[in-house]
């Protein structure tokens, strides 16, 4: 039976640029075998190609040099060369077809033999870190659903405008705008977002303070390298964003989880026990429940930050949509005694892909930290900075952002009507006045997890409450987005997301025989907190 030619997956100057890695790793290879053991050369060929197959680095249909060419790039005899690719074939690694070449066989991988990276995953073990990264929660890589929180709707990004800017600063062409940017970014963008957030966040802020990163992840890791060291203590509200979470894991941060109610982050005196060097905080929209810290609770957290000599972290990620609400300060802009390092992203407003964001740190940092992004992120992108800032100064970013609010406005009015039979069924809402989401909480009792994934297999996206909580098991519910959908899809699809909750609570309550008190109070998951001592008075800034 003739021996089917493998599909070749790659156009030609693909499998080019293949062969000549391929034979750039077996010299590497071939480099360490020769230089550690005495086996034959035929053999260590035979042994690193072997390898790579079964690694996954080599996949069926790939094909090889041919065996003149792997002679001259290896410096080996032809013998050697042949004698490992005839034992390969005879194995069933490879295939050879006259006039075609030589390729990677597709049976192995057709008899489970190889299974990609099964092989590569048992013996490269992870670090206990890396382990901890691996399990704690994340982000879905179907982001892109109906009702997916977080997520904006960059289809109404106004493309051709962004487009015009970017070709006009690429057609600039100085060539200092395609090094790495020391200075934290480029000036004109920094001048722009210190003027938006003296404005509008009420954020006391110089230009010279405003270091531009690539999103409120990249701000949070140089504020954990920075400013913590491995084994210090970060307090955290619980719930948490997870990716708060899983950046200051990847620092080595020991994460101390505070509770949240309906005032925000609610610490305990117990709490003091577990010294903290950062608090990260999200206080206009906390994420996921969306409660709003109070002035109260913001002043007693500074006093607090103070007294353990701390830094605060505040992660204002959605403000510019508030809804049927007044507008928000920072907490930033209360601090007296620069604690509190600010941090801002592009992505909601603009798209994620974007990869920019800000950070606001006080004056007597800014060098160390500009230094330290130079030195361990080698930042740049000043074209796609330039552009943005122009997008600014132009007034464009104003009017995306109006469009955005309004039309996100009605999103939002679209999906709270169509989530009522939940709340004549038992749920409440939070955190509906900002933002791209809410929160549709449910009895502690409900299996959110679980209505997650049948909600998901409707194809529809919301994200259960619990799975966002550090410690608590007292909280579920449903995280539900409505800035990606467009409003007709809220309309056609909010109903049918109801009907599913309200099933979901039905039988919960006739598996409890009815005795589900489902009118369970919003209040029953304020956590009840002792009264700290009066807030000191700020000291003087320094
Ligand atoms: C609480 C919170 N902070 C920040 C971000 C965005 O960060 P980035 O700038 O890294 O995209 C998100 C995104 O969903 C978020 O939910």
């Amino acid at each position: 039976m003739p021996i089917p030619v493998p599909v070749c997956h790659f156009p030609s100057r693909i499998q080019t640029l293949l062969i000549f890695v391929l034979s750039e790793f077996l010299l590497t290879d071939l480099g360490l075998l020769h230089a550690r053991d005495k086996i034959p050369l035929h053999r260590q060929v035979y042994e690193v190609l072997r390898r790579a197959i079964l690694d996954g680095r080599l996949t069926a249909g790939d094909r090889l040099p041919s065996s003149r060419q792997l002679m001259r790039d290896l410096k080996l005899s032809r013998n050697t060369v042949v004698s490992a690719l005839t034992q390969l074939t005879i194995e069933g690694y490879l295939i050879t077809q006259v006039g075609s070449g030589t390729f990677v066989s597709d049976r192995l991988a057709a008899s489970g033999v190889l299974r990609p990276g099964t092989l590569s995953m048992q013996t490269a073990r992870l670090s206990q870190r890396g382990d901890v990264l691996a399990k704690t929660y994340c982000a879905s890589q179907l982001e892109i659903q109906p009702f997916t929180p977080g997520i904006a709707d960059f289809s109404a990004f106004p493309v051709s405008q962004w487009l015009r800017l970017q070709n006009k600063h690429w057609r600039m062409n100085y060539p200092d705008m395609l090094d790495y940017s020391y200075s934290g970014g480029y000036a004109p963008l920094r001048r722009a977002v210190a003027q938006y957030l003296r404005v509008s966040r009420s954020v006391q802020v110089d230009a010279e303070q405003v270091i531009i990163t690539s999103g409120t992840q990249q701000s949070m890791e140089l504020c954990a390298q920075l400013l913590a060291d491995h084994g210090d203590t970060v307090w955290l509200e619980d719930p948490a964003y997870w990716g708060a979470v899983k950046a200051f894991l990847a620092c080595g941060l020991r994460l101390h989880a505070v509770p949240v109610d309906r005032q925000g982050i609610a610490p305990r005196p117990s709490d003091d026990a577990m010294a903290p060097r950062l608090i990260y905080v999200t206080p206009s929209h906390q994420y996921p429940t969306g409660a709003v810290m109070t002035l109260e609770r913001r002043q007693q957290l500074l006093a607090i930050a103070r007294r353990h000599g701390c830094w605060v972290l505040e992660d204002d990620y959605d403000t510019e949509f508030r809804f049927d609400a007044a507008p928000l300060s920072s907490l930033s802009g209360l601090d007296q005694d620069a604690r509190v390092l600010y941090m801002g992203t592009f992505s909601k407003v603009l798209y994620p892909g974007l990869k920019l964001g800000y950070l606001v740190v006080p004056v007597g940092l800014v060098d160390t930290f500009k230094q330290a992004h130079y030195d361990l992120n080698r930042p740049g992108q000043m074209q796609l900075q330039a552009a943005l800032a122009e997008f600014i100064e132009m007034g464009y970013f104003a009017n995306a952002l109006r469009r955005a609010r309004a039309s996100y406005g009605l999103r939002r009015r679209s999906l709270l009507e169509a989530l009522k039979p939940c709340l004549d069924a038992g749920a409440w809402i939070s955190g509906a006045e900002q933002g791209l989401h809410l929160c549709l909480r449910l009895h502690r009792d409900a299996d959110d997890v679980g209505m997650a994934n049948r909600i998901g297999e409707l194809g529809m996206t919301a994200r259960p409450l619990s799975a966002y909580c550090i410690e608590r098991q007292d909280l579920r519910g449903l995280v539900i987005g409505y800035g990606y959908a467009a409003l007709e899809e809220i309309r056609r699809h909010g109903p049918e997301l109801a009907q599913a909750i309200v099933r979901e609570i039905a039988n919960l309550a006739s598996a409890r025989h009815g005795t589900l008190a489902l009118q369970d109070s919003p209040d029953s998951i304020t956590m009840p907190v002792p009264p700290y001592p009066t807030p000191e008075p700020p000291m003087a800034a320094t």
